[in-house]
């Protein structure tokens, strides 16, 4: 089998697959031979990554679904409407920054429900599906942060939602195992997407700087790690996290 057919008839989830790495994650999960379900909270934006999917092989199709990764209602209707997805990547995830000392609850309480109780809603609802009809291998993949691990000023919402994830990560990595179904992290540094567009150009350009490869990453480059970690071969691997920062904080 040559590298570009890795995931061959494999369904497969990512939610955000509207935006960014999600939607980078859905091409490249395409490109492998798998069929994409392409989930967001904008319907608009799912659909325009599902249409741009390379969709020539027999019996892959995609489709465009709108969840809100935070109401397990949401989470609940999407899964029972789909075959359970052997593949899943949770890539859904918002920011809202303010210092420590001026954030309000609500911020806090809406990062760490889409980002963290949304990843394990949707991890939980695939997890249930897969050994319910007893397939024999799965892989979640969450995409956590750098940020999780080392902190970032203006954060504290979405580092403590992404330290949040590789532990909800490594601990379901345990409790799955035994059903063939392994668990990931990958840990972005700092990528080019439509979340990072909102960071001033003064802190990008000091990020920069510390980033030991000299530049920011492209979601592609997230993706890639990604298929890798959905893909066999990664079979030896779970509960880890993988870095891909450029160098970015190795200390
Ligand atoms: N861009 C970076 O530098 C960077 C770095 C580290 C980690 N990450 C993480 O990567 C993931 C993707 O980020 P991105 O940079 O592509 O951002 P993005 O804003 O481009 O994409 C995020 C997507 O998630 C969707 N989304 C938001 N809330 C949702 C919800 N409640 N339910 C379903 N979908 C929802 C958005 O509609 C959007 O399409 C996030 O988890 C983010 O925290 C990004």
């Amino acid at each position: 089998m040559t590298a570009a057919t890795r995931l061959i008839s494999r369904l497969t989830l990512v939610t955000g697959g509207g935006s960014g790495i999600g939607r980078a994650v859905c091409q490249r999960l395409a490109s492998e031979g798998a069929s994409v379900v392409v989930a967001d909270i904008s319907e608009e934006s799912a659909n325009e990554t599902m249409v741009g999917l390379q969709n020539d092989l027999r019996g892959q199709g995609h489709m465009a679904a709108v969840v809100d990764v935070s109401s397990k209602e949401s989470v609940k209707k999407l899964v029972t409407r789909i075959q359970p997805p052997s593949v899943c990547v949770n890539a859904a995830g918002i920011t809202q920054d303010h210092f420590l000392l001026n954030m309000e609850e609500d911020h806090f309480d809406r990062v760490i429900q889409v980002n963290l109780k949304g990843s394990f809603l949707i991890t939980q609802a695939v997890a249930q599906a897969l050994v319910a009809c007893g397939a024999p291998k799965g892989s979640i993949i969450t995409v956590g942060s750098i940020v999780g691990k080392v902190g970032n000023l203006g954060q504290v919402n979405y580092a403590a939602s992404k330290a949040g994830v590789e532990g909800l990560t490594k601990t379901a990595a345990k409790e799955l195992s035994r059903f063939g179904i392994r668990c990931n992290c990958v840990l972005p540094g700092f990528i080019s997407t439509p979340m990072t567009e909102k960071v001033p150009e003064k802190v990008i350009d000091k990020m920069k700087s510390l980033v030991p490869l000299g530049r920011m990453g492209e979601p592609e480059e997230v993706a890639d790690v990604c298929v890798f970690l959905s893909s066999d071969d990664s079979r030896y691997i779970t509960g880890s996290s993988i870095e891909v920062t450029g160098g970015l904080f190795i200390g």
